[in-house]
């Protein structure tokens, strides 16, 4: 495998993915404006003339609340684009490596979800993202969907930028302690891919569904308490309820991904760290 064409490739995650395979991979990187994804025969006459010997799909709408307002937009772009995506993979033969998220799942099992466990998305983009799983597996015989959750990295908005940012300015803050997940360090994510990627090459993975955050779990607060004690902030944290905070889009209560088939990943409060140390070189 030597050529990997990468999309979504402006996207938070798609940077990292660019940084983690440039150098070792002869890598193109599209977005939008270089192949806009709900265009099938653009998408597959473009990557058939590529010829990438893989593909990873980063690309997707993922403004979770305009979803419920605009379920057929993001339908498009989490549903049907990954099927275009497939089509043209099938027409070369080469594996996709497809990123999903935890809001698959109804988000009620406290011991986290498995890979095969049954889905049931509580949200319109949980809907079109698990329709974008599905037109992959059933599009194309080399599908690999990797699940991840709670993303942040240096090149887009996220909670942990949104937190210190609150902190600059308020002295006090409440945010939610009902909601369980893993937070995961978008760099740490495309290291990840690169496993998968290589294994697969390897023959030691078989298509399929995958878990990838980093590990243990936590809620929002403790997230945030987290980050406000790696970064010195003086602001008063309490927690509160999510029925105190509604949002347009339900959210899962429990969304931990058990991971039963990668390597496992490194905590979360480890890469969390990481990524305060490192934030400065890259603002
Ligand atoms: N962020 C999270 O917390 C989270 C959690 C779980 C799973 N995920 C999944 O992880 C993946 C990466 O997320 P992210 O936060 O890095 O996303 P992101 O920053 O929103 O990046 C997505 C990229 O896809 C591009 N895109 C949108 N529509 C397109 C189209 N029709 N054709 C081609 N490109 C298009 C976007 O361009 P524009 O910006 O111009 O629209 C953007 O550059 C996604 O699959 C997402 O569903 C994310």
């Amino acid at each position: 495998m030597n050529s990997i064409l990468i999309l979504g490739a402006n996207g938070m995650l798609g940077h990292d993915l660019v940084e983690t395979f440039s150098g070792d991979y002869e890598v193109t990187a599209w977005d939008i404006d270089d192949c806009d994804l709900t265009n099938k025969e653009l998408v597959v006459q473009k990557i058939t003339e590529l010829q990438p010997d893989a593909i990873v799909n980063a690309a997707a709408y993922t403004a979770v609340d305009q979803a419920e307002e605009d379920e057929a937009t993001a339908q498009k772009v989490n549903g049907e684009a990954v099927g275009n995506v497939a089509a043209a993979a099938k027409e070369l033969d080469i594996p996709v490596v497809h990123v999903s998220t935890d809001y698959v799942f109804e988000g009620t099992n406290e011991q986290g979800y498995n890979e095969e466990d049954p889905t049931g998305p509580q949200n319109a983009y949980g809907r079109t993202k698990l329709a974008g799983e599905e037109a992959l597996m059933n599009g194309h015989n080399k599908g690999y969907v990797v699940r991840t959750a709670w993303l942040y990295g240096h090149h887009g908005g996220n909670f942990v930028e949104t937190m210190m940012k609150l902190a600059a300015e308020k002295d006090e803050l409440k945010v939610v302690n009902d909601q369980h997940g893993s937070p995961t360090f978008t760099k740490d994510l495309a290291k990840q891919i690169r496993v998968l990627l290589e294994g697969i090459e390897a023959g030691e993975y078989e298509p399929g569904i995958f878990h990838a955050t980093n590990s243990d779990a936590t809620t929002w607060h403790d997230f945030a308490a987290e980050i406000f004690r790696l970064t010195n902030a003086e602001i008063d944290l309490s927690p509160c309820t999510t029925e105190e905070f509604p949002r347009p889009a339900k959210r899962p209560e429990w969304s931990v991904l058990n991971n039963n088939k990668l390597p496992s990943m490194r905590s979360w409060k480890e890469a969390l760290a990481e990524y305060i140390e490192t934030r400065q070189d890259t603002k």
